[in-house]
């Protein structure tokens, strides 16, 4: 064969091949009412014999005699090239063609299916298309018969519209997962001034790499699962693997009736492998289930994985919520039983703690105020039988307890003043080097004298607070109200109440609440009167 037989072969081969695609060749055909739809005789002898002999078309339904169809027949026929044409084809079109030409006949049987109301394509007419992942995939929106009279062609994915308007709408890409699916290419087309639409739908399928893999289990090959007796477990065993690769469990043990397999699960992947689960039930898991291996194990034609899962009884662990729980919870109670006791005790012992604390830390708070006095005691003067008890304590008891026992250092005025001189100034000055102001507080106590005592005190502890003031009741005082209004203003006007017998010993609440009261000062209690001397001394 030369250079130019094979061109012409080739040239003839094409001719050949396009006359074939737009000719009507099988012999049962469907078609969708609605649309322009068209049969062409193939013909077995040449083009320009063809064009000589002009054939009939006839058709025949059911029983029917077989009837000439011509475009006066019926207004939706068109005869063109050895074609028949509807504009467009109904359901009544349905029924055996025949096209005879000499002694040739071709025959067709024609099924025209009802349009699908709920979708853009009918399920019949779609031609089915595998394509491996990663390969080329190629959707050509192509009507060579209506070629010239195609408008514009729209294509569709699942219905959905993705190219509009075109005039060969055309996909090429590398396929992927995401590319299955129905894609319908509609030609709009005018014939006489109508405008019709033929569909044409493809159905993608986009297969999984065919390449072989060594399946494959996920996860650690060796797992201890803690469990608690009692409970269910699910042991879950995953794989990639390939689509005829089996995934099992191993675990008949003979006793194992609380055990399940679940169903296999099995998806694939976007790389286009199989993942497969399966997962392993326990229920009610028993001793016998401990410490036992189940296996799961996939196997294929290259080989066989296998990993283990052991039930280990978690007594420490499963417990610790439980305990966790109950242990925080008595720690909480104790722990607020125990503040709770120690604010109680606090409260109660307040002065013992404050007195036992100023001795342990040896504080002392008169060392660098620039004071004389730690107390300046301020009482009833005029020395009446009535009130010769109070006298007495002003000036016999505090001193012997205070001076010589606690060490501290008294200003009392009929003591330490001597008569005479300004006594006004005398006792402002006094009460000014007083670090407390300790009034003994009766009935009568309100006289002349007093009151400036009083009032010069008042007006150090709350205009300059410089001197806390210190009230003792010797003898029971039902109102105050002889007291002056700004005395209620002190913060703590704590009122410590003299009981004769039970207030005698040093160790009493008396005592203690007055200490409590007084400035902390270290001395050594006194065995002896005479080692007691105030540590400050005025000089
Ligand atoms: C195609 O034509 C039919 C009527 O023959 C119509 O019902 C349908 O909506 C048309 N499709 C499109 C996409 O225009
Ligand atoms: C066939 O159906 C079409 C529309 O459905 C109607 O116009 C036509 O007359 C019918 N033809 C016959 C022969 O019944
Ligand atoms: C068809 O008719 C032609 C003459 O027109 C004849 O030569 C041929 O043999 C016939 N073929 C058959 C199959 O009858
Ligand atoms: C489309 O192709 C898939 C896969 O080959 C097939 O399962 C499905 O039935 C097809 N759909 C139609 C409408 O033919
Ligand atoms: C399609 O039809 C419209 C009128 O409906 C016309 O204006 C337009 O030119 C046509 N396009 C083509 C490509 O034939
Ligand atoms: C098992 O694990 C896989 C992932 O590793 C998961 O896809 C699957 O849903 C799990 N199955 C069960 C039953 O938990
Ligand atoms: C499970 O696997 C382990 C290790 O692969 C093996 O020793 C054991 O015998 C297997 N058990 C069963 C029940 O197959």
């Amino acid at each position: 064969m030369n250079c130019r037989e094979l061109t012409l072969s080739l040239w003839v081969l094409i001719f050949v091949s396009t006359t074939e695609s737009s000719c009507t060749s099988r012999p049962h055909i469907t078609a969708v009412e609605g649309e322009p739809f068209y049969l062409k005789y193939c013909s077995s002898s040449h083009a320009h014999e063809m064009e000589a002999n002009t054939g009939r078309w006839q058709k025949s339904s059911g029983s029917q005699k077989r009837v000439e169809l011509n475009p006066s027949s019926s207004p939706r026929i068109g005869l063109q090239d050895h074609a028949l044409e509807f504009w467009p084809v109904e359901l009544n079109d349905t029924g055996s063609y025949f096209f005879q030409m000499g002694n040739h006949t071709q025959e067709w049987n024609l099924n025209v299916i009802r349009r699908n109301e709920h979708s853009c394509f009918a399920e019949k007419q779609v031609t089915s298309k595998a394509v491996r992942v990663k390969k080329f995939l190629q959707i050509t929106c192509e009507n060579s018969y209506y070629q010239k009279l195609v408008n514009s062609t729209s294509l569709y994915k699942n219905c959905k519209k993705l190219l509009e308007n075109k005039e060969n709408p055309v996909i090429k890409k590398n396929a992927e997962f995401e590319d299955q699916g129905y894609y319908s290419c509609v030609h709009f087309l005018h014939h006489n001034g109508k405008l019709f639409n033929i569909t044409k739908t493809f159905n993608i399928t986009v297969l999984g790499d065919s390449s072989y893999i060594v399946p494959v289990l996920l996860g650690s090959k060796l797992n201890h699962v803690a469990v608690e007796l009692g409970k269910d477990v699910s042991l879950n065993c995953s794989a990639l693997l390939n689509q005829k690769d089996i995934l099992y469990w191993m675990y008949d043990n003979g006793l194992d009736l609380n055990v399940h397999e679940e169903k296999e699960i099995r998806i694939m992947t976007s790389e286009g492998r199989w993942h497969a689960s399966k997962a392993l039930r326990i229920e009610n898991i028993a001793e016998h289930n401990l410490n036992f291996a189940y296996n799961c194990t996939v196997t294929s034609t290259g080989g066989t994985d296998t990993k283990s899962f052991i039930l280990v009884r978690n007594a420490d662990m499963a417990d610790i919520p439980g305990h966790i729980f109950t242990r925080g919870m008595i720690i909480a109670v104790l722990t607020l039983v125990a503040v709770v006791c120690l604010v109680t005790v606090c409260v109660i012992y307040r002065v013992d703690l404050v007195l036992f604390y100023r001795h342990l830390m040896r504080r002392d708070e008169t060392l660098t105020d620039g004071k004389t006095y730690d107390a300046f005691v301020s009482y009833l003067k005029e020395c009446r039988p009535e009130n010769g008890e109070e006298h007495t304590f002003a000036v016999e008891i505090l001193p012997r307890v205070l001076e010589k026992h606690f060490g501290y250092k008294l200003c009392i005025f009929e003591r330490d003043v001597a008569p005479g001189g300004a006594v006004v100034d005398e006792i402002h000055s006094l009460i000014e080097k007083s670090r407390r102001l300790i009034i003994v507080l009766s009935k009568s106590y309100m006289s002349n004298e007093v009151r400036y005592e009083l009032e010069s005190g008042l007006h150090e502890a709350l205009v300059e607070r410089k001197i806390k003031i210190i009230l003792i009741e010797f003898a029971p005082v039902t109102d105050f109200t002889f007291l002056p209004q700004s005395l209620k203003l002190l913060k703590s006007h704590r009122v410590l109440k003299w009981k004769a017998k039970n207030s005698l010993s040093y160790n009493s609440r008396f005592w203690k609440n007055l200490l409590y009261l007084m400035p902390a000062k270290t001395v050594k209690p006194g065995r002896d009167e005479l080692e007691v001397l105030p540590v400050l001394s005025e000089s």
